[in-house]
């Protein structure tokens, strides 16, 4: 039986649509699925919309439109967004949902029955875009710190989730398990801006908002977005339903992807929920950093004066899905934030995709079908060509490497560092000037083997990050999909006696133009 690996993305808003921000996280669990499917592994990738709260309700009373048909439509456009972006997800869960919803009330009924949860009068300054209650010792300036805005004093009648029993048990959770949260100085922050200067216990219901699950044995309460949203992750494997298959073959979770403004909830609330629950604890969280623009975090509530184009939904069309892909997975240094800019998205385009990858494509086939009319010749092992294949095989182990820590900027330059290494080959080798000569041809046939082996190893990587492109490339070569991570152990590897012309993949951009003409949409 394989491996299973069980990978979530947090659960969007829909209070607006999407924004490329939110993308980056569904980018990076598509290409984490991808490389496990890779490796072999059974993976389960889930992804969806959180639905309730106040935030969703004002936003759809804005927009005109009933709750529902507000939340249908951005649904919609969220689920052609993942389907334009090739997110390839195995179930998207909507927290409005029938079936989450009556796993969460039976979730929050065994929280209150296994003596977590207790009813009292919560007191607090409230965020109402956050949907967040701070105590006066977070604020920043005396503002909500997540996102700057006002807070107010707010009183009501509320259940708690008794939090801070679990500091202690926190504190060894990260002990023992030093790669639990990742990348490691969000650990410090954890432990020091929250666990030491004491956990509270946690609001979880509300009676203000309307727009929520409701307490099973006291409706008048609704279920406030932690208990709700974090639940997901059981329910949408069918947690607590009649049928629990699919929750024991892949909980726990393998890696819950989010962003760092989240850390918080998933590294210190959900792991007490599973352990009030009784139930074991995901095996690792990673928290990226931020697509800034401007050096604020592009976001769907911010309106940024701005002359970037953000829009995947004109960017991936004009450029496609793997050029955007490409761009944000290389582009922002894994854990950390990266600035967006059109510009260098359209260099990048340039420089790696079209000049690197898609010239060493064209010019290999192009020599292929010149001096060998598409046939794959054979390579004669001379020794004269060891380094170029070590070289190709140190990359691609280290590709597997930084994969097992999630660090995809770092694995997918490790992958364009094979397609430079062989455009430098063809440099080095010359095999326009072999063809010449007619005492040179078994040399030719060898160096344009080789040059077709760097692309089947470095396309096999690349596919989990560019699934379009590498797809095109490996059928080329006669390749057929699922590709296998195996395949890559060796370097000669070709089965195919022949391979397929191909269009061009990426045809070169003029920046200025493109500018221009993205500025006038
Ligand atoms: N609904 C909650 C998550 C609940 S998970 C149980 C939520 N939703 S969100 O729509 O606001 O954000 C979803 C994800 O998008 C978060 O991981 C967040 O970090 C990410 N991003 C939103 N804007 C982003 C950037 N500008 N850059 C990178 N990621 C960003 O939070």
């Amino acid at each position: 039986m394989k491996e299973k690996f069980y990978i979530t993305s947090p659960i969007y808003y829909p209070s607006a649509k999407l924004t490329i921000g939110n993308c980056y996280t569904n980018i990076i669990c598509d290409t984490i699925a991808r490389f496990k499917k890779l490796e072999g592994k059974d993976v389960f990738y889930m992804t969806g919309t959180d639905e309730h709260g106040q935030k969703v309700f004002e936003a759809a009373k804005k927009a005109g439109k009933t709750t529902k048909q507000h939340l249908d439509d951005i649904v919609e456009d969220t689920k052609k967004l993942w389907e334009m972006l090739d997110i390839d997800y195995d179930k998207f869960i909507r927290t409005t949902d029938k079936d989450h919803i009556q796993a969460v009330k039976k979730i929050f009924n065994k929280l209150y029955e296994n003596g977590y949860i207790y009813k009292s009068t919560y007191k607090g300054l409230y965020c109402l875009p956050c949907e967040a209650f701070w105590t006066e010792s977070q604020l920043v300036d005396g503002k909500c710190p997540d996102c700057g805005r006002e807070v107010k004093p707010q009183e009501e009648e509320a259940y708690f989730f008794k939090l801070s029993e679990f500091s202690d048990k926190l504190l060894k959770l990260y002990k023992e398990n030093p790669k639990f949260l990742m990348p490691v100085s969000r650990v410090n922050e954890m432990v020091n801006n929250f666990i030491k200067p004491g956990l509270e216990d946690l609001c979880v219901t509300r009676t203000s908002v309307k727009w929520g699950i409701p307490v099973d044995f006291d409706s008048k309460h609704t279920i406030y977005v932690w208990i709700d949203a974090l639940s997901n992750y059981l329910t949408g494997l069918g947690y607590l339903s009649e049928d629990e298959k699919t929750f024991n073959r892949y909980w726990p979770a393998d890696v819950h992807m989010v962003g760092k403004d989240i850390v918080r909830f998933h590294a210190i609330i959900w792991p007490a929920i599973l352990m009030a629950l009784g139930l074991p604890l995901p095996k690792r969280i990673f928290g990226h950093g931020w697509l800034l623009l401007g050096g604020d975090k592009l976001s769907k509530s911010k309106k940024t004066d701005t002359v970037e184009c953000t829009d995947p939904r004109i960017l991936v069309p004009r450029y496609s899905a793997d050029a955007v892909r490409y761009y944000l997975l290389r582009e922002i240094p894994f854990g950390s934030d990266g600035a967006y800019s059109t510009e260098a998205f359209l260099n990048k385009f340039n420089s790696d995709l079209c000049n690197n990858f898609g010239n060493l494509v064209s010019r290999t086939f192009s020599m292929l079908k010149k001096y060998f009319n598409l046939e794959v010749p054979v390579a004669q092992q001379d020794g004269e060509d060891d380094l170029l294949k070590t070289e190709v095989m140190e990359e691609s182990k280290k590709v597997v490497k930084y994969m097992q820590d999630f660090d995809v900027s770092k694995a997918l330059s490790c992958v364009f560092n094979i397609f430079s290494k062989a455009n430098a080959y063809i440099e080095k080798t010359e095999p326009f000037r072999l063809a010449k000569d007619p005492e040179k041809q078994k040399r030719l046939a060898t160096v344009m083997r080789n040059l077709l082996e760097c692309i089947r190893i470095g396309a096999t990587l690349l596919y989990p990050f560019l699934p379009c492109s590498s797809t095109k490339v490996l059928n080329a070569l006669g390749e057929k999909a699922p590709f296998s991570l195996e395949s890559t152990n060796e370097f000669y590897g070709i089965k195919s006696e022949s391979v397929v012309s191909l269009p061009i993949l990426f045809p070169r951009l003029d920046v200025e133009k493109e500018l221009e003409e993205l500025s006038k949409i």
